[in-house]
């Protein structure tokens, strides 16, 4: 019997393998044909079966769990990919059980959540985007598939392109940010980095466009609570990435836990079949994230897992990540008529197609190389890598009296925090095979960059965390320990200047982290109170995941680096920027508010029927507006400094055909070279659907010597003047336009047009 096995999947190979170099359309379609005709019922429903593996749970451990089972339905060729299976030898073993003991010896394709690294970690997703720089994401992104390809995986659960508004939503540092524009170029970035221009090559692996759809509209910013939106919003402002990825050519889409007006995303027929799979063009697989098919039971959708089996297929999701739904209920659902097997057999399509395109079938093992993985992961090339994107992904906040950069001699330099002697904070959540505490810590950073006239104390101050907390799941924050405060108050007392490292712990962002609060945990802010009576020279260093309220340090302090979790590199790329080595280019992806209680808050609203006049000035009462809070940003989207300064001037615009030209002059005033992010906005103020008063549409980076001007053009066509109207349809309606360009979202350059398409 064992022989009869492992020959008639080499049969099949062979007789495969010259053709499957041909990666013509026609010639694909024709095996994946051959190879579905040949296929039992349950082979099929194998194929869209993923199991997880036993390295790593990253959702709830099913209370059937049983390893030994899952490797039998290996064999039985019941299962067509795994997530969570971990090395080359890993993945190689497991592989060897589908190859070559299964009766079509399908092998399996491995997917694992690869965001910002897998082992050579690189800035969060959200600290990418503040590089407002796709080479960042593109780059860093090509070199996780690198050295995941080495591990054995195929495909990255990733990108991830959610829309966050809400800071509270602590997933929010896996995407780009608020804004639909910057996520999409960001999304494209992403899926060029990781999938390149061949997906044969044993350097780039699948990706996946994740979560479809709205999942970052949470109500009140709780992860996998209940999204309701409207199709105004969520064709404008939540579709756009999704769709930006597919036009890449994105491999995979992952669906969503959340339910959208009613409907689980897991189920939902039209977002999947009629937009995705139709509309689009998507001829990917659609993966359910893990559990989801069996969770719409859960919701509230469907009666029993046969219905969701029935419901999620139908809806055109062709996977099932880990709640073996399709395994158990499908057969039953098919072979009772309650659904037509098509449906499988398009399914299976294409996942098979996925296989051969990644080359699966002419070497199996070709992804699981030990001495691949042993050479090509954390090369020194993939660490100048990640300390290059890290100081271009960093955001400068304030710099008063120009206190920043430091020099590098002759000074006395206080660091303090808990945050800022940390080797695993660095690396960020969602870190994939990151080794703990293996990140280049801040302290680290800054005394390697300083010469030896200059002398560096570190002192703990707060507490933030305590016990190990490398674990991840169960964070122990620490409130109102102040036992490090007077050390702390002594070593800054006798500095010339305080470098004070604040923020978040890494695990404090990420799946199902959402907080109520984003102020400052851990007496942080009592701390620098102490710290500001006995030194005013603070330069507040912030660690975060997402947007924090901190309107006291912003009052308080003269500078303020926004540096998020920048991965293995991250002390260096900070050093970089805080001595001057790397003049800062970053702008916020994300607005910060003064209060959570702004939350949601985003730059891109409506301008409402009563828009506040003139903020605090109003002198009544009866506007869109707070009471007892500023309705703006603290730091506003779009919003970042640099050792230079730019001035914006000549803001000219030209009609012409279907679009319109915009032309602007920026000077570097400054002394010192630098890097201008130049932004444009505009405003459809009338519209048959209201626009929003400020809608990002374009941006450019631009270097410019010290008292140079530089003038910089733009070109708008209807695809950046248009949106989505009701019934779904895209075009630009004729009209004035007011165009706004500028260094960030509040400071704009504005000049109205009337244009006809
Ligand atoms: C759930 C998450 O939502 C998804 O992003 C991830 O890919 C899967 N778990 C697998 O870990």
């Amino acid at each position: 019997m064992r022989s009869i096995h492992i020959l008639i999947p080499v049969l099949f190979f062979c007789a495969c393998s010259p053709e499957s170099k041909d990666t013509s359309q026609n010639a694909m379609e024709t095996k994946v044909d051959s190879l579905v005709s040949i296929m039992t019922l349950q082979e099929k429903i194998g194929q869209l079966n993923m199991y997880n593996g036993t390295w790593e749970f990253t959702g709830p451990v099913p209370s059937d769990e049983n390893s030994q089972e899952k490797a039998e339905n290996i064999k039985k060729g019941l299962v067509g990919g795994m997530l969570n299976v971990l090395t080359a030898e890993g993945t190689r073993e497991a592989q060897k059980l589908a190859v070559e003991e299964s009766r079509l010896g399908i092998p399996l394709i491995f997917g694992y959540d690869v965001i910002h690294g897998y082992k050579t970690m690189f800035p969060i997703p959200l600290a990418q985007a503040a590089s407002w720089d796709p080479s960042v994401g593109r780059e860093s992104s090509a070199i996780s598939a690198k050295e995941m390809a080495a591990s054995g995986l195929h495909w990255a659960f990733g990108p991830v392109m959610d829309i966050a508004r809400d800071a509270r939503w602590g997933r929010i540092m896996e995407g780009a940010g608020e804004d639909p524009y910057l996520t999409s170029v960001f999304a494209r970035a992403w899926v060029e980095g990781l999938q390149g221009d061949d997906l044969t090559s044993e350097e780039t692996v699948a990706a996946c466009a994740k979560h479809f759809a709205a999942y970052g509209f949470a109500e009140a910013g709780l992860d996998y609570s209940t999204v309701d939106i409207s199709n105004h919003t969520l064709y404008n402002v939540a579709l756009p990435p999704f769709k930006a990825a597919v036009d890449a050519g994105v491999a995979t889409v992952m669906n969503a836990f959340n339910e959208i007006g009613g409907i689980p995303a897991t189920g939902h027929r039209h977002l999947q079949r009629d937009i995705l799979k139709g509309a689009w063009g998507f001829d990917g697989i659609m993966l359910s994230d893990w559990a989801s098919i069996n969770e719409m039971v859960t919701h509230g959708y469907s009666k029993d897992s046969a219905s969701a089996a029935k419901s999620a297929l139908l809806a055109g999701c062709d996977m099932d990540m880990e709640s073996r739904i399709y395994e158990r209920h499908l057969e039953g659902v098919i072979s009772s008529g309650g659904l037509d097997e098509a449906l499988l057999d398009d399914a299976v399509r294409r996942i098979l197609k996925l296989k051969f395109q990644l080359g699966l079938f002419d070497d199996p093992y070709k992804y699981s190389d030990m001495e691949r993985e042993r050479t090509t992961i954390l090369t020194s090339e993939h660490l100048a890598k990640a300390r290059e994107t890290g100081r271009k992904s960093i955001v400068l906040l304030k710099n008063d009296r120009s206190i920043l950069p430091l020099k590098k001699a002759g000074q006395k330099i206080a660091v303090i925090g808990q945050l800022a002697s940390s080797k695993d904070v660095v690396l960020g959540s969602w870190r994939a095979q990151a080794i703990p505490n293996s990140g280049i810590s801040i302290l680290e950073g800054i005394q390697g960059a300083v010469e030896r006239s200059t002398s560096v104390s570190y002192a703990r101050g707060y507490t933030l965390t305590k016990g190990d907390r490398t674990f991840r799941f169960e964070l122990d924050i620490v409130e109102g320990d102040r036992s490090g405060f007077s050390e702390a108050v002594q070593v800054a007392g006798r500095s010339d200047v305080v470098i004070l490292v604040m923020g978040e712990d890494c695990f404090q962002t990420g799946e199902g982290r959402s907080q109520v609060d984003i102020a400052l945990k851990g007496n942080q802010e009592d701390l620098l109170k102490e710290i500001l009576k006995v030194n005013k020279n603070v330069i507040a260093v912030l660690m975060n995941g997402r947007p924090l309220a901190i309107p006291y340090v912003a009052e308080n302090v003269p500078a303020i680096v926004e540096t998020w979790y920048l991965g293995s590199e991250m002390g260096n790329a900070v050093a970089d920027v805080l001595f001057g080595d790397y003049n800062p280019t970053g702008k916020l992806p994300v607005s910060f508010p003064y209060h959570v209680g702004q939350e949601p808050l985003y730059y891109y609203v409506k301008n409402t029927g009563r828009p506040v006049p003139n903020e605090f000035d109003a002198g009544m009462v009866f506007w869109a507006h707070y009471t007892d809070s500023p309705k703006k940003a603290l730091f506003p989207f779009g919003y970042g400094l640099s050792y230079s300064s730019f001035e914006y001037s000549d803001l000219q615009l030209t009609a012409v055909e279907k679009g319109v030209n915009v032309s602007v002059k920026v000077t570097n005033t400054s002394e010192v070279d630098g890097v201008e992010t130049a932004q444009v906005y505009i405003r459809d103020i009338h519209a048959s659907e209201t626009r929003p008063a400020k809608q990002l549409v374009d941006f450019r980076k631009i270097a410019i010597s010290a008292g140079q001007s530089e003038t910089v053009t733009f070109t708008l066509s209807t695809e950046d003047l248009g949106f989505y109207h009701a019934g779904y349809s895209f075009y630009a309606e004729p009209g004035v336009f007011k165009i706004m360009v500028g260094g960030d979202s509040q400071n704009l350059l504005t000049e109205d047009i009337e244009l006809d398409f």
